[in-house]
Order: structure tokens, then sequence, then C-alpha cells
């Protein structure tokens, strides 16, 4: 005669559990996320696509030409050159502090300096080219006129507030401005340098 083994789950009489079937039920807290076949290729693919991306970001970055230090040719004279050209630049040259001093003009002066308080007529300041405001000014005399403008006059501060412009310099400004705002003075002469050579002709 022929009997059905228990052992079989599927001819197991209903209630009796395998072993291995207790065993699973009691660590089913443990269970991974990934319950069905559709969310394993999901994960699978998913797992595939984020190596694949990270390689291909990992060889962009290795190959690419902004590569520096040790086995790229940063240190190529070339290269170097190329990275100091802003300031090794055939136009840039330095300043050498013993030279003689080139007086600017006074236009140059006005539009560095004093253009801050004149340009817009900032505190009081008479207004670059307005007549009005300047001719009472211009009529106290080029030498007082100058005389405030180096030393100062109430909210105007000495030498427009930049020490290290020459005398010469604020006159040619006070002169630039004066007679671009209808005073007729005369440009000052540069005194003569007491140190040869002499400061570069100005034009
Ligand atoms: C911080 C603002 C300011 C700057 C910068 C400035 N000025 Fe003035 N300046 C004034 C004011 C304000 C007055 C009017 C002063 C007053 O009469 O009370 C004035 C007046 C003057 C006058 C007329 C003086 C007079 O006798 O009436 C001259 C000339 C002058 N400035 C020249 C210059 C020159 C040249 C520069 C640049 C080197 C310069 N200023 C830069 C504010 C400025």
């Amino acid at each position: 005669m022929f009997y059905k083994v228990a052992a079989d789950p599927l001819f197991a009489p209903p209630g009796l559990k395998l072993v291995k079937e207790i065993m699973s039920d009691a660590h089913n807290e443990h269970e991974s996320a990934i319950k069905t076949p559709k969310q394993l290729v999901a994960a699978v693919i998913g797992f595939f696509a984020v190596t694949i991306i990270g390689i291909i970001l990992l060889v962009q970055f290795v190959t690419s030409t902004k590569l520096t230090g040790a086995g790229s040719n940063s240190q190529a004279p070339e290269e170097v050159a190329s990275r100091i050209a802003p300031v090794a630049d055939t136009g840039y040259t330095l300043k050498d502090a013993n030279a003689p001093k080139v007086l600017q003009t006074g236009e140059a002066i006005y539009t560095s300096t004093c253009a801050a308080c004149h340009g817009a007529g900032v505190a009081g300041a008479p207004k670059f080219g307005d007549a009005g405001a300047w001719g009472a000014r211009i009529a106290q005399g080029y030498d007082t006129v100058v005389q405030h403008a180096l030393g100062g006059l109430r909210a105007m501060p000495a030498k427009g507030g930049n020490p290290d412009l020459d005398d010469v310099e604020v006159a040619r400004a006070v002169v630039y401005m004066a007679n671009s705002s209808g005073g007729k003075f005369k440009e000052p002469a540069v005194p003569a340098a007491p140190t040869a050579p002499a400061a570069e002709p100005q034009k």
C-alpha cells in the first residue's frame, strides 16, 4: 500500500506546518523590501544604472582636459605662459617708485579725484560746466581758487582728499574745471624739476 508522505508540502494536511515554514515565520520581521519579481528586476536595473552613471562620470573626470598636477602638461612652458598672461602681458608695466613723477593732466586728475563731488555738485560743490556756480569763484582770481583747492575750503577737502597729488596737478584740475565752466585761467607752468631728468613732456 502507498501512503502519502506528510513531508511533501503539497500533500501536507491543513494545519500541519513544516519545520522550515515555522522557522521562516519566525523571521518575518527581517523580510526584504523586495517582495515581487518585478521589484527585484527594478532593483537590479537601478543598481546597474547608478553604477554605470558613476563610471561614466569618473571617466569624464579623468579624461577632462583641465588636469593639473602629475601626468598633465600643466607645467609646460606654454601652459604656464597662458596662465600668467593676465599679469605678464606686454602692456603691463610695473611702476618704478623711484622714477620721476609724471604729472597727470588736469582732465585726468578731475576724472579720478574731483569728479566724485564736482561731477554732480555733491555737498554744495560747484558743478562741472556750471558757469553760474563757478562765476563768483573764478572771480576770486586764480591764486585764491587754487589755494582753496590745495588747502581745502569748508566741505572741500585739501587736494580733493588725495594728498598724493602734486600741487601742479591740483592746479591743472582747477584750471580744467574752471575753464570748462566759463573761466579763462592759464595752465600752470611746471616748476623746473629740482632733479634731472624732468618729467616727460606734457601735451
Ligand atoms: C569730497 C568732495 C569734493 C572733492 C573730491 C573735490 N571737491 Fe572741490 N569742492 C567741494 C565743495 C563742497 C566745494 C565748495 C566749498 C565751499 O565753497 O563751501 C568745492 C569747491 C572747490 C573749488 C572752489 C574753491 C573756491 O575758492 O571757491 C575748487 C577750485 C575746487 N573745489 C577744486 C577741486 C579740485 C581740483 C578737486 C580734485 C583734485 C576737488 N575740488 C575735489 C567738494 C569736493
